[in-house]
């Protein structure tokens, strides 16, 4: 069952991470944040919101969206894309080991679309590492296009990649067969 996550689900959605950062197939594929109890703090009612899916009362997929990229300091990350106040971020991903390939992170991201075009965003944005061939499937097939790679001083290379959640202009191959909608 998917669900909303509240302040009351930290202590799961740390848990979670946890158990994921700790056994990732490539460290590129996520950095741990700088402040990962503020990002997870943060993203439940803060600056973003965060949906989580259960099982029985098990917590094993959860993501992370950013609604206010300034209070975050995302807008300083995505300074390349020229953020706007209309713009979200998709900015964490997790399903435990055990639970992946039975398509909850894309099932997630839909949700997150949802949510996204519900609070009237336009735009939304995520960075991906190159390597991370199972997220960026998932992004692609939600209707997300790959609009730049960057490179961070520290060697990280990451895919910026991004969908519309609205506005007429968008002509995404995604949006004519129903995954993000057809405004
Ligand atoms: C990335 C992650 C969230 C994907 O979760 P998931 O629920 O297993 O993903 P899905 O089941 O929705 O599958 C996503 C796509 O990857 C494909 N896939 C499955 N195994 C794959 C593999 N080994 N290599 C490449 N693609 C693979 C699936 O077929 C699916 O594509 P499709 O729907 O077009 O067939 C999960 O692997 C994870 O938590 N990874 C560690 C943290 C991480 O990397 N987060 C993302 C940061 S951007």
């Amino acid at each position: 069952m998917w669900r909303r996550l509240d302040v009351d689900d930290y202590d799961a959605v740390m848990a979670l991470r946890q158990t994921v950062l700790g056994s990732l197939p490539d460290p590129d594929f996520y950095v741990r944040e700088d402040d990962e109890r503020m990002f997870v703090r943060g993203h439940l009612d803060l600056f973003g919101e965060s949906v989580g899916y259960f099982d029985g009362d098990a917590l094993v997929a959860y993501l992370a969206l950013t609604t206010d990229l300034v209070s975050s300091a995302e807008d300083i990350e995505f300074a390349s894309c020229e953020p706007t106040f209309s713009d979200v971020v998709f900015a964490a991903a997790m399903v435990l080991p055990e639970y992946r390939g039975r398509a909850l992170h894309r099932a997630g991201i839909r949700h997150h679309i949802a949510a996204a075009r519900a609070i009237g965003a336009l735009r939304g944005m995520a960075q991906i590492s190159a390597r991370n061939h199972r997220s960026l499937r998932s992004y692609l097939s939600e209707g997300f296009r790959i609009t730049r790679a960057v490179e961070y001083p520290d060697g990280r290379r990451r895919l910026r990649s991004s969908t519309p959640t609205a506005g007429a202009a968008c002509c995404w191959s995604a949006i004519s067969s129903g995954a993000i909608g057809s405004h």
